[in-house]
């Protein structure tokens, strides 16, 4: 497939940066056994990848401006693009030589994502979109699933961690989801869950407290194959609240019908 010069751009850089993290996840494996643990190393392969990501973009685009998880924010001469980076989403799942995480790369131009990738080194699916052309994995054109009824729809989530973020809420919530789909799953990897609904794979997605490099890329993908992303409220831009809602227009509008009343629920006393 002839793909277009930014995506190559963006698809030679996920690659390098898969190749240093499909490495360094052997190493993980090993030091899983170990009593120090993997913390440390896994830190260190996460800033590894970000900077394979930031030159590769670099040595190709070098006026853009750069967002990435690790180094932060580098403006750029060319103030209308900029790339939003997560060079290792999952951290969790890597650290535990889960081999589900992901490279996520965006691109915004003046303030709208225009091409999103999603790249999973352990398996090697990658997931490519840009604005107006649909959605790809590994070149075979993507389309969220159909499905219409809720009983028949699987469903990711994300947790708040312990101490962080409504945890009454977070239950009202699941409670809802529970009842009304056929499975709930927790993944760990905001950027693979937004490329799974993108594939058909999910029927639909929530979680709050995200930042922008967690959903910049997915957002795109689901939006190019026929899916809706908002935040819990229905408004489409996702970075103000650092939420997101996402499906195919049903189980979109569906999921937030849900939450809604499960929201009203969690403050009811
Ligand atoms: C995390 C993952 C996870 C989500 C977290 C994110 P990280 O990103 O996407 O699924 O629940 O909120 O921060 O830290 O692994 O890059
Ligand atoms: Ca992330
Ligand atoms: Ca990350």
């Amino acid at each position: 497939m002839l793909h277009s010069a930014t995506l190559n751009v963006m698809i030679k850089a996920a690659h390098r940066a898969g190749r240093s993290l499909k490495r360094d996840l052997g190493e993980i494996e090993n030091l899983q056994v170990s009593l120090k643990g993997p913390r440390n190393f896994v830190t260190a392969a996460d800033r590894r990848a970000e900077e394979i990501v930031r030159q590769e973009l670099a040595k190709a685009r070098p006026d853009y401006g750069f967002l990435g998880e690790e180094g932060g924010a580098r403006e750029g001469a060319d103030k209308t693009h900029r790339w939003i980076v997560d060079p290792l989403d999952g951290t969790t799942n890597f650290l535990h030589g889960i081999p589900h995480f992901a490279v996520a790369i965006a691109l915004e131009r003046s303030g709208t994502i225009v091409a999103g990738l999603v790249y999973n080194p352990a398996n090697d699916e990658m997931f490519i979109a840009e604005r107006g052309k649909g959605a790809f994995l590994n070149d075979k054109r993507i389309r969220v699933a159909a499905r219409q009824r809720l009983a028949e729809a699987v469903v990711a989530c994300g947790l708040p961690h312990y101490g962080r973020g409504d945890l009454a809420l977070a239950r009202n919530e699941i409670a809802a989801a529970q009842q009304h789909f056929a499975g709930l799953r927790r993944y760990g990897a905001a950027a693979l869950d937004l490329a799974w609904i993108a594939a058909g794979r999910l029927d639909a997605y929530w979680e709050r407290d995200l930042s922008p490099w967690d959903l910049a890329a997915g957002s795109i993908l689901v939006r190019e194959a026929g899916g809706f992303v908002s935040d819990l409220d229905g408004d489409g831009d996702i970075f103000a609240k650092r939420q997101v809602v996402a499906g195919n227009d049903t189980m979109h509008r569906e999921l937030l019908r849900l939450l809604k009343e499960a929201g009203k629920e969690a403050v009811t006393p």
